[in-house]
Formats: structure tokens, sequence, C-alpha cells
């Protein structure tokens, strides 16, 4: 177990951490390897930085693991993909769940291996009622697919007589998100040196610090991991209001 560096207040730790786990085959390429062994690398950094966040007090991670526009990928790559998720989630579940992990999946899942989406929904199950941390991978997530399906299920239910129209308020759409009613992220990073958010918790992350870093993200490791903690906690949160009222 790795305990809280002293240069972090433990005061100020984000609740929620959003990753954009990038530049896996960019990391691979450098090499002289297939871009595949960055995605191996990948998950691995992944593992770690969980354990990381749950040794340091983090309550809930979210990492972007395959977007609705990576698909567009080569086959190849993309069947690697999904079968390694299924590999981890089978390698993986049982240490999470007696490390109190509870797993969750968000995107759109119907559009998965069948084998995997059962894997996922076991998962899930089993781990719903863990709380240590609350580990959720977005996986073919794409935020514009995720608030178009709520628009389209809320005007359903107008349709259907069962709800009144001027009632759609910020928490009801919130309710139909992937993300239920789960808090929204205190802190996005990015690694690998893009600055943009590829369609991630567009909704969700109004408020949330960005965060980002050039490492490519099999190198992100607990150190880069501190310095991303380091430069939160010197940001000041306003949402919007005068500084000296929020700290009156
Ligand atoms: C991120 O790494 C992982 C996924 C999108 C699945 P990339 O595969 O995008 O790596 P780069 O950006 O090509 O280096
Ligand atoms: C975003 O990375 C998606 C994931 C990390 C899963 P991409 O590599 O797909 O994003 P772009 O294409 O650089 O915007
Ligand atoms: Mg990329």
């Amino acid at each position: 177990m790795t305990s809280l560096p002293a240069d972090l207040n433990p005061q100020k730790i984000p609740h929620h951490i959003a990753v954009i786990m990038d530049g896996n085959g960019r990391w691979a390429t450098s090499r002289g390897l297939p871009r595949i062994a960055g995605h191996r690398q990948g998950a691995s950094t992944l593992k770690k930085l969980l354990r990381c966040c749950k040794d340091w007090g983090i309550k809930a991670l979210t990492a972007y693991a395959f977007s609705t526009e990576n698909w567009q990928r080569p086959i190849e790559e993309v069947d690697f993909l999904m079968h390694l998720f299924e590999r981890l989630l089978r390698r993986e579940l049982a240490q999470m769940h007696q490390e109190g992990v509870r797993i969750s999946f968000i995107g759109d899942l119907s559009g998965l291996p069948p084998s995997l989406q059962t894997e996922m929904e076991h998962s899930m199950k089993q781990t719903l009622n863990n709380q240590a941390i609350h580990f959720t991978i977005a996986v073919n997530y794409g935020s514009r697919h995720e608030i178009t399906k709520a628009c389209r299920q809320l005007a359903q239910l107008v349709q259907q007589g069962k709800l009144d129209a001027a009632t759609i308020n910020e928490s009801l759409v919130e309710k139909y998100l992937h993300t239920g009613e789960t808090p929204a992220p205190d802190l996005l990073i990015r690694t690998s040196g893009e600055m943009r958010l590829s369609n991630f918790l567009l909704w969700q992350m109004a408020y949330t610090e960005m965060y980002f870093t050039d490492i490519l993200w099999p190198d992100f490791d607990t150190e880069a991991f501190h310095q991303a903690l380091l430069s939160y906690q010197k940001r000041d949160r306003r949402f919007g209001q005068v500084k000296t009222f929020l700290s009156a």
C-alpha cells in the first residue's frame, strides 16, 4: 500500500477522477512494437492507478477505454481490445472484488460482443455493494450518443403522457445519462499531449478541472499522478462565483 505523499493535502483530495488514457499506440510505435503492445502495457498502468487511487482515498475513478469513434480503427486492433477487456475482467475480477472495488461499465454495451457483455454484467452485479472505490470503465462510450439517448427516453415518456415536459430539469436529464446519480468528476487527466475531450463526459465535465500531460499513457506512473494531484490542489474552483463569497 502506498501512502499519500506528504505534499498533498488529504482534505483536498478529489472525490472523482476521470482519465482519458491516450498514447498507447505512440508508446508502442516509438519502441518498434505493434500498437497492441501499447494497449497491453496501458492496461497494467490502469490497474496500478486504480490501486493508487484506492490507497490515497479517492472514491471514484472513471476511465475511457473505447469510444464510439474507435470502431473506425483497423479490425485487428478493435478485436484485440475487445479480447483484452474480456480477458482482464476474467483475470482481475476476483481480486478487485476482494479489495472492495465496485465496477461499472458505461457506454452502449449492447453493441459489444455478447461474451464481453456477459462478463460485464456479471462483474457489475457481483461488486454492486462494494464501497472502497467506484471504478467505472467507459466502453463503446460517446457523450453525444448518451445525451441523445436521454433525450429520446424523456421524449417517449412525454409522448406516453407519463411526464410533463415542463418538469424536465437538469437533475432529471442527469438521471437518464449512463452515469446516473454518480457525482461529476472533479479532475480530468488526459495523457499524450492531446488537449481535447474526444466525446467523453461532455455534460458531466461542465465544471471539472482539466489536467493535460505529454506523458504517454503506458508511462503514466504514480509520480505522474502525484504531479496531477499537486496541480489540482493549486486550483481555485469558483463554479462561477466570486472567490471571497466562497471562502467567507
Ligand atoms: C488510447 O491510446 C487507447 C484507446 C483509444 C483504445 P491510442 O490507441 O489512442 O494511442 P495513440 O493516440 O494512437 O498513440
Ligand atoms: C480517446 O482517444 C478515446 C480513448 C482514450 C478511449 P482517441 O485516441 O480515440 O482520441 P482522438 O482520436 O485522438 O481524439
Ligand atoms: Mg489516441
